[in-house]
């Protein structure tokens, strides 16, 4: 692919209209990212699964503006109602991005977003959200510089600009497995940009199932932002760094090999570590809720009598991700919703899977 620039609406005889869009995916991350340093530098590498349904669309465009530019000017919608805190974040974002995409300052953006999964079930979107807008002006800065990327490039510019918005978002300009973070066990790995993890032809893990069991759909009570800064001074802080390289490790080999045990071991084990780590930092880091043990319990239960290679992984949250392979979508569903709807509110799940990744998407919004 050269670049985007024909998919980008301008209108040159005024040299004032340019419009584009982009889905891009959530993701969960199998080896979580927890703490960071520099400029948005992860302590460890991540490992995640991009998901298909559970995404947001964003849509952004500029028009010139008259006079002599010196700040950032934009509106953000958000299912066409203005949202401003997330504007405020957004101009913040953007103030930081000034020096490399200095046009920022010669247009007023306008950003109009959706999410199609439901706002009201407690997900996090910064990932999808920040990606979407960071593919958006990456399409938008080829356009007004003239200089097209290979798509290799175009990617990976886009996932160090979402990086810079959420350190979880840089792994949301791919589909399919994605790592962000410098590793020994993964070839050309970057602490500034993610990058698709390659598996074998065979592997199971090319079709992942994943069940979004929503505990609770309330905002959550700590951010990531103070979650990551808490790790700065945690007294396991060392102790992590040696574990999360170990799991990498371990989870890359069991890939390798298809041992779907131990990928589904190593998993949990990480989504374990990641809440004790919360719950052991000087903050009120407890995000799990009874419920959560419970449909824990309930899917260690199934796998030991079923036999199925199911496992979960959980974000910062109480909500459970519950993994499986598409030859098994079947019996999964109906233990779920037999032994595990019980305890979500309102009995809410999401029914999604691992997807190919971010799209363009044509203009809707001002035709
Ligand atoms: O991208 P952030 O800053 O919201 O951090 C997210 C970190 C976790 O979701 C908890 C783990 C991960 O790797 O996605």
């Amino acid at each position: 692919m050269k670049s985007n620039l024909s998919s980008v609406k301008s209108n040159p005889g005024s040299n004032d209209g340019i419009q584009i869009g982009w889905n891009a995916p959530a993701n969960i991350a199998l080896i979580k990212y927890w703490g960071k340093h520099g400029n948005q530098l992860p302590d460890n590498a991540s490992l995640s699964i991009s998901l298909d349904k559970t995404s947001t669309t964003t849509f952004l465009s500029l028009q010139k503006k008259n006079g002599s530019p010196n700040d950032i000017t934009l509106e953000y919608f958000f299912h066409g109602e203005k949202f401003e805190k997330f504007e405020h974040k957004i101009a913040q974002f953007l103030t930081t991005l000034t020096p490399e995409m200095p046009f920022l300052l010669d247009y007023g953006l306008s950003f109009q977003s959706t999410n199609n999964f439901p706002h009201s079930a407690g997900i996090a979107s910064s990932a999808s959200s920040m990606a979407a807008i960071a593919l958006c002006l990456v399409s938008i800065e080829e356009l007004i510089t003239g200089n097209a990327r290979t798509k290799e490039e175009y990617f990976r510019r886009a996932s160090c600009i979402a990086r810079l918005g959420s350190g979880s978002a840089s792994r949301s300009v791919y589909g399919g497995l994605v790592s962000w973070g410098n590793s020994p066990v993964l070839p050309l790995s970057s602490d500034q940009f993610a990058s698709r993890f390659t598996l074998h032809s065979e592997s199971r893990l090319h079709r992942v199932r994943d069940i979004i069991l929503i505990v609770s759909s309330s905002e959550k009570k700590l951010s990531s932002r103070d979650g990551h800064s808490l790790m700065r001074s945690h007294p396991y802080r060392k102790g992590r760094k040696i574990q999360v390289a170990n799991n990498l490790k371990a989870l890359t080999e069991a890939i390798a090999i298809d041992n779907y045990r131990e990928i589904a071991a190593i998993s949990e084990n990480e989504a374990l570590s990641l809440h004790a780590l919360l719950m052991t930092s000087q903050a009120d880091g407890l995000l799990l809720q009874p419920d959560t043990l419970h449909i824990i319990r309930e899917i260690r239960q199934f796998r030991e009598s079923s036999g199925l290679d199911l496992f979960f992984t959980i974000d910062a949250g109480p909500n459970v991700h519950l993994i499986h392979y598409e030859d098994q979508q079947e019996q999964v569903l109906a233990f779920v919703k037999k032994k595990l709807l019980p305890y979500c509110e309102n009995g809410q799940y999401l029914d999604d899977q691992s997807g190919e990744g971010p799209k363009l998407v044509i203009n809707q919004f001002n035709d």
